[in-house]
């Protein structure tokens, strides 16, 4: 049996022969499936990334046969493929391995016709290794894990490896997070469950870990003596659209913050890992979480900020407030915009602020990371200058223009003494050229590969919970007040720019580097 991790791949970037696997797709008619998933699978194959053999299984309760479920994906590959146009003897030899599989996520015999199915693959480990990918409501895991289990497809032991991926939303609160991991722990090994949060797959958050950890100069800075305080903006142009729904239920808290802010939070601030193995980034991550101060009601009021968008412009364009949106109740108290002012109880950390912010209908969609550093002494230059000098800054520009600048004084040429900050950029594209895989592509490769260094753990997972369960609790019963909503297209509510005033701090604009 080998249902365990293999300790490659990941982060480290050794790479392992894939074992020949199948992939089944369950939720194969919807919009993930077939603006993401199928994309990605067809890029692996296209850079030889795929296992020498693999088939793709999707299960859907449509009718369609192998022929019309590739002819469908063929056309939503041209339209959102990253690369353009299609090459087509790629996707023929890339489709072949396609498979259809009709049925009802809760019919006992469609699993047996999978099964079936894989069988007459004939070949062991294409019926043995198998990714199960949950592109299907949460609500819907527990069934679908009972019901493969029963099949014969998912066993802890072998043989062959079986492995579950799921999406968020991995719960709505602690008490459901609980729930959910347990029933997908039910028929499955902890190690055998990858949770996707697709920030982990982008390059640039990859690189936040080896920027610090190979580098000499920037680690040994990286800590209370040097760092004032960092701040994470994650904004985006786009309102809720379509989503209104979804977002009713979860707001920017939920949406945002419980994920992936809080990962990247965890790359940024976590202790060096004792290896590059999974269990040992995923411990240093976990235990990063937990030493995040726990928030009183009374904290919550001081230090987060939330908001909700009322109608505005977006570049210029009109845009309506979220009340008015599809699906959104006209009096929702739901935020679309937090901010944070989190501290780290950590001998590291101790003091000093890490503001998050997140939101809709901004002005920008950006998402950076800025470690301020402490300012100079007020003596010689600082004495001289004011405001003219300012203190060091490094900003991790996750996207776009994926870089990272730095940012120094220097004296302005001439007789006197000017000062003006400056900055040296680095962007992934001029250096390494434009080869930007979608996040979703290393991902599923590393769920082939066996490598859960990516993938969130239970324990992050209900760490993370804790910490928005406890902000939850600050809001509840709290309609909106007046202070809390923001125009489209500006940066939240004033609220938020108070929240870092309050210790002489102001957010920065996210860096545009052309
Ligand atoms: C998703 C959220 O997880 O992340 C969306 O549900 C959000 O609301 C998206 O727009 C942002 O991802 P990215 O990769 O565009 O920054």
């Amino acid at each position: 049996m080998n249902n365990s991790n293999s300790a490659e791949g990941g982060i480290s970037g050794e790479r392992k022969i894939l074992d020949p696997c199948t992939i089944a797709i369950f939720g194969a008619s919807g919009d993930l499936t077939a603006r993401k998933l199928i994309p990605a699978l067809y890029h692996l194959f296209k850079e030889k990334l795929m296992p020498a053999s693999f088939r793709v299984v999707g299960f859907a309760r449509r009718e369609k046969n192998d022929e019309s479920w590739r002819t469908e994906l063929r056309t939503a590959l041209d339209q959102f493929s990253r690369t353009k146009p299609v090459d087509d003897v790629v996707w023929t030899a890339f489709a072949a391995n396609l498979f259809y599989c009709q049925g009802d996520l809760t019919d006992a015999a469609a699993y047996q016709k999978m099964e079936v199915l894989l069988t007459s693959f004939g070949s062991k480990p294409l019926r043995e290794n198998l990714l199960f990918y949950l592109a299907i409501s949460p609500s819907q895991f527990g069934e679908v894990v009972e019901q493969v289990h029963n099949a014969k497809l998912l066993n802890r032991e072998g043989p062959g490896w079986q492995r579950v991926v799921v999406e968020k939303p991995f719960g709505r609160d602690l008490a459901s997070a609980h729930q959910l991991n347990r029933e997908l722990t039910r028929y499955a090994h902890e190690q055998q469950v990858f949770r996707i949060d697709h920030y982990l797959g982008k390059e640039t958050v990859q690189n936040i870990l080896m920027f610090r950890f190979s580098n000499s100069i920037f680690e040994r800075l990286w800590n209370r003596e040097s760092v004032d305080h960092v701040q994470i903006t994650v904004s985006e142009k786009l309102g809720v659209g379509e989503r209104g729904g979804y977002y009713e239920e979860s707001g920017a808290l939920r949406d945002m913050v419980q994920n992936h802010m809080l990962q990247v939070l965890s790359l940024i601030a976590m202790e060096p890992p004792v290896s590059l193995e999974a269990e040992a980034v995923r411990d240093e991550k976990v235990k990063l979480l937990k030493s995040i101060r726990h928030l009183t009601p009374t904290d919550v009021a001081k230090q987060i900020v939330r908001g909700q968008y009322f109608a505005g412009a977006v570049d210029g364009q009109p845009r309506p407030g979220y009340r008015q949106e599809t699906k959104v109740n006209p009096s929702s108290n739901v935020e679309t915009f937090a901010a944070l002012k989190l501290f780290i109880d950590n001998w590291r950390w101790s003091g000093v602020p890490f503001y998050l912010r997140t939101g809709k209908n901004l002005p920008m969609s950006a998402s950076e990371v800025r470690i301020q550093f402490r300012p100079t002494p007020n003596v010689l230059f600082a004495a001289k200058c004011g405001d003219g000098l300012q203190p060091n800054a490094l900003t991790l520009r996750l996207q776009p223009n994926e870089g990272i600048s730095l940012r120094f004084n220097g004296k302005v040429p001439g007789m006197s003494l000017g000062v003006r900050p400056v900055r040296m950029h680095f962007s992934y594209d001029s250096e390494f050229g434009a080869y930007t895989p979608e996040a979703y592509e290393r991902l599923l490769l590393e769920a082939i590969a066996g490598d859960a260094t990516l993938f969130i753990r239970r324990d992050e997972v209900e760490t993370a919970w804790q910490i928005v369960d406890s902000i939850r609790a600050g809001w509840d019963g709290k309609p909106l007040t007046n202070r809390e909503f923001y125009s489209a297209g500006t940066w939240g509510p004033i609220a938020a720019d108070d929240l870092l005033a309050q210790l002489g701090h102001a957010w920065h604009e996210p860096l545009v580097v052309k």
